[in-house]
């Protein structure tokens, strides 16, 4: 496995390489997540040599969010990358990225505005800038994303679409630790009694979405109560917002019409706010 440390490094590589890639970003501290999805570029693109990148993008952080206490166990992430099959990681540091004059970005119009863009200003054309940048970079033709982060996979889908990238766009799934929480670098700032409360998230929202799939939740509003109702029984949680969307407009549904609907919430315990949604379950899952 290559490590790339600069844009001229993986210039290098890529002239080396006849093949085609399949990317997967991310900013690090490597859990389950992730690695699922190095697996799912590996699966869906078993001729690509398969790129990770890493890098904690200062860019998608607001001024009183953690970019510095993000976690960087460099040493771990590397491994976990040769574990998975990675042929080369591109793990640039920011001076590398980005000029001191760099005046351009990618401006994000519309599905920012809500869910997480409505407390995070910015971010999610931070996001845009740099995951723009990194397919230039590697000149991808595929790239995987988690649903995980359903808004960023949204916005990134719009991306591809509205700015013509040449990249087909793969989701994978959330991966959940056992009692549900979904797995996050986030994760680890939680204080014992917030890591037991956390996985109210899912399964307040799995509830939810079991019942409108049953017909027993007439409204949005009404399945928004539930759920809210749920979440605010644990102490330590403070919801940021409960919301029922159409999954690829990202807008609040005044009614059910039909199954494209996606349940998330961005929920605080502490600091630490964690993210998580659900579509409803197909009919012959079981839910
Ligand atoms: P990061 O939070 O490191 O996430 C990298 C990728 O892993 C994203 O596509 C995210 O949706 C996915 N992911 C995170 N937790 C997951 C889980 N429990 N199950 C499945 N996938 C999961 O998202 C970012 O980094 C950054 O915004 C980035 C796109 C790299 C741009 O800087």
């Amino acid at each position: 496995m290559e490590v790339l440390q600069s844009p001229e490094e993986l210039e290098r590589y890529l002239a080396g390489s006849t093949r085609s890639r399949v990317l997967v970003p991310t900013m690090g501290a490597l859990h389950e997540g992730h690695c699922s999805l190095l697996d799912l570029a590996r699966r869906s693109r078993p001729d690509s040599d398969l790129i990770a990148t890493i890098f904690v993008n200062p860019t998608q952080f607001g001024p009183n969010e953690d970019f510095d206490a993000y976690p960087r166990p460099m040493e771990a992430d590397l491994e976990k990358c040769r574990a998975h099959g990675v042929d080369a990681v591109f793990t640039p540091v920011a001076a590398e990225m980005y000029h001191d004059d760099a005046s351009i970005k990618i401006h994000e119009a519309s599905l920012s505005h809500r869910l997480c863009g409505a407390s995070r200003p910015g971010h999610f054309d931070g996001v845009c800038t740099v995951v723009a940048k990194l397919f230039n970079l590697t000149r991808t033709q595929a790239a995987v994303f988690g649903e995980k982060d359903f808004q960023q996979l949204a916005v990134i889908r719009r991306m591809v679409r509205d700015l013509n990238f040449p990249i087909d766009i793969i989701p994978g799934p959330t991966v959940r630790e056992s009692d549900g929480l979904a797995m996050s670098s986030r994760n680890t700032y939680l204080t014992e009694q917030q890591r037991s409360e956390a996985p109210v998230l899912y399964k307040a929202l799995r509830e939810a979405a079991a019942a409108i799939a049953e017909g027993k939740l007439s409204s949005p509003d009404e399945a928004k109560k539930q759920i809210t109702e749920a979440i605010s029984s644990c102490p330590e949680a403070k919801i940021d917002y409960v919301d029922i969307v159409d999954a690829s407009s990202l807008i609040s549904l005044g009614e059910f019409t039909d199954e494209n609907v996606r349940l998330l919430t961005a929920t605080y315990f502490g600091k630490t706010r964690l993210i998580d949604n659900v579509g409803l379950p197909s009919p012959t899952s079981g839910g």
